[in-house]
C-alpha cells in the first residue's frame, strides 16, 4: 500500500502540466527508475536516481518531472539556425516575453532560481530589508537563502495554504510597521508562487491576486511572483498571461521546465526594473555573452507552446491521470482508480526487473 501511494505521488504529484502520454511525451529508455528515496514531495531534490545499465525492451512514460523533459525538434532546429548569432535573438525573446507579461521588459538569466534572487535583491535593495514568503514556497525552501546569503535580505514567512495562497489578514500582520525606528526591517516585498509546486501544481485564483496587490499598494509594497510554470496557471484559467501578471510588479518564469528549452528563465517587470535587474545580473554571473542559442530556443518555447495547444494537451493528459482514469488509456475498460494505480505499479516494477535481468 506505501509503495502504491509512493506511485501516486509520483503519477499525481500532478503540477498539472506533467508530460501526458500522448505524442507529446518525453519517453526515456528505463535507467532513471525514480522510485528511490522519493518519500514526499518536499523531499523532490533529495530524490536519488539509480542509472541502471543494460538494455531493456521497454520504453517507459517519464512523469516525474518536468524538469526532465527534452528540447524538441522545433526548439533543437531553432538553435542549430541560431548558432554563432548573438544578441537579436536576445533582444527578441526579451521583447516577446514582455508583451505576453503585459510588462515593460525582460530580462533572459540562466535560471529561474537567479531571476527569484535578482528581483528580490532589485525590490529589497538596502540590506536588512524584509521580504514576505510562503512557509512552503521554492522561494523559501530551495534556493538556499540565497536572498539572506547574497542579498542581505531578511525573511518573515506566511503559511502557505493548500492551494497556494495565503490567509490576507496573515500576511497583513506579517507586515512591519516599525520602520525608521532603528528596531525594525522594512517590509518590502510580498513573493507569491503561481503555480505552486509544492502544493501540487496548483492555480492561484485571479481575486487573491487582486487582494494581495490592494494590499501591497495600501502598504507601499512589491509583489514578485516566481512563476516558474505560471505559463500553466494562464493555460489553466484560459487568461492571457498578462491578465495574471497585472497584479505583480515583477515575475520570473522558467524557459526549461514545461516549456521546453535547454536552460533559460526570464524576469519581466518595469524598465527601471529590468535596468537594475541587469546590474545584480552581471555581478551574480548570470550575463551571458553567447546566449543567441539559448534565446533562439527560448522564443520557440514562448510562441510554440501556447500557441500550439501544446500545454492544453498536457492539462488534458494530466487531468486524465488526476481523475483516475489512466487505466482507460491502456485497456479500455476499467475505470477504478486504485486499479490504475496497481496497473503502474506494476508495469514500473516488470520494467525495473526486466532492466536488472538484462544488466546480468
Ligand atoms: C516554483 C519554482 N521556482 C523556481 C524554481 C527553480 O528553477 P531553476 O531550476 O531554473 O532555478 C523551481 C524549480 O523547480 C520551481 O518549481
Amino acid at each position: 500500500m506505501k509503495a502504491i501511494r509512493r506511485l501516486s505521488v509520483m503519477t499525481l504529484s500532478s503540477r498539472f502540466f506533467l508530460k501526458g502520454i500522448s505524442q507529446n511525451v518525453a519517453l526515456y529508455k528505463l535507467g532513471h527508475s525514480p522510485m528511490s528515496g522519493r518519500s514526499s514531495m518536499r523531499g523532490y531534490y533529495a530524490i536519488k536516481y539509480p542509472v541502471l545499465e543494460g538494455h531493456a525492451h521497454v520504453r517507459v512514460v517519464d512523469l516525474r518531472t518536468d524538469a526532465v523533459k527534452k528540447p524538441g525538434p522545433a526548439v533543437l532546429r531553432a538553435m542549430g539556425a541560431a548558432a554563432g548569432s548573438g544578441e537579436v535573438h536576445v533582444t527578441e525573446l526579451q521583447k516577446i516575453a514582455a508583451d505576453m507579461c503585459g510588462m515593460e521588459d525582460a530580462l533572459l538569466v540562466p535560471t529561474a532560481t537567479m531571476g527569484n534572487l535578482i528581483a528580490v535583491m532589485v525590490h529589497c535593495s538596502e540590506r536588512g530589508d524584509e521580504m514576505i514568503v510562503g512557509d512552503l514556497s521554492h522561494l523559501h525552501m530551495y534556493e538556499q537563502g540565497g536572498s539572506a546569503q547574497v542579498a542581505g535580505v531578511h525573511t518573515t514567512t506566511a503559511t502557505t495554504l493548500p492551494d497556494g495562497t495565503f490567509d490576507l489578514e496573515q500576511l497583513e500582520s506579517r507586515i512591519r510597521l516599525g520602520y525608521p525606528l532603528t528596531y525594525y526591517c522594512r517590509t518590502r516585498l510580498i513573493c507569491l508562487e503561481n503555480t505552486h509546486n509544492t502544493q501540487g501544481g496548483r492555480v492561484m485564483p485571479l481575486s487573491f491576486l487582486q487582494d494581495v496587490r490592494a494590499l501591497a499598494d495600501r502598504y507601499g509594497l512589491s509583489v514578485h511572483m516566481d512563476g516558474a510554470r505560471v505559463v500553466n496557471a494562464a493555460v489553466a484559467q484560459g487568461v492571457p498571461l498578462s491578465t495574471i501578471l497585472q497584479h505583480t510588479h515583477s515575475v520570473t518564469i522558467s524557459l526549461c521546465k514545461v516549456l521546453g528549452s535547454p536552460v533559460g528563465a526570464i524576469l519581466a517587470g518595469p524598465r527601471d526594473f529590468i535596468t537594475r535587474a541587469k546590474r545584480c545580473c552581471r555581478v551574480l554571473g548570470g550575463s551571458m555573452v553567447k546566449a543567441g542559442v539559448l534565446a533562439a530556443a527560448g522564443k520557440v518555447s514562448l510562441q510554440h507552446s501556447i500557441m500550439m495547444g501544446r500545454l492544453e494537451q498536457d492539462h488534458r493528459n494530466a487531468k486524465i491521470f488526476a481523475q483516475g482514469k489512466v487505466i482507460n488509456f491502456v485497456s479500455g475498460n476499467l475505470t477504478n482508480q486504485v486499479a490504475a494505480m496497481v496497473f503502474l505499479f506494476m508495469l514500473l516494477l516488470c520494467c525495473v526487473l526486466s532492466t536488472s535481468r538484462a544488466r546480468l
